[in-house]
C-alpha cells in the first residue's frame, strides 16, 4: 500500500492509499478530490494539476518536456507543479503530501 496525503483546495486533509501501478490522478478521483482530468492522461488539458510538497518533490521522476509544457499552462502552477495524470504511485513515493488547487477549470475550450 502507497500512502498519499492530499489537501483539499479548502484546506481539508484527506489521507489516501493505494496500490503500485495507480495513477495518483485516479487515487484523487477516488477520494473525492475535485481534479477533473478531463484528457484522461493525454497532457492535453492540465486539469489534473497538483502541487507537490516541497520536500516530496525529489522523490519523484522527472517531467517530461509535454509535461513540462502543459504546467506552463497551468494556473497557478509552481516549482513543484505536477499532472497528476503522469504519476504513477510505486512504493518509493509511500507517505507522499501533495495539494490540489482551486480552480482547475480548462480555460481552452478543448
Ligand atoms: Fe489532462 Fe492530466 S488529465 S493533462
Amino acid at each position: 500500500m502507497i500512502r498519499v496525503r492530499f489537501i483539499a483546495p479548502d484546506g481539508q486533509i484527506e489521507d489516501a492509499t493505494g496500490s503500485p501501478g495507480d495513477l495518483l490522478l485516479h487515487l484523487a478521483q477516488a477520494y473525492g478530490q475535485p481534479l477533473e482530468g478531463t484528457c484522461e492522461g493525454q497532457m492535453a488539458c492540465s486539469t489534473c494539476h497538483v502541487i507537490v510538497a516541497a520536500e516530496d518533490f525529489a522523490r519523484l521522476p522527472p517531467a517530461s518536456e509535454e509535461e513540462e509544457d502543459m504546467l506552463d499552462l497551468a494556473a497557478g502552477a509552481t516549482r513543484t507543479s505536477r499532472l497528476a495524470c503522469q504519476i504513477e504511485l510505486v512504493p518509493a513515493l509511500d507517505g507522499l503530501t501533495v495539494r490540489v488547487p482551486g480552480e482547475a477549470r480548462d480555460m481552452r475550450g478543448r
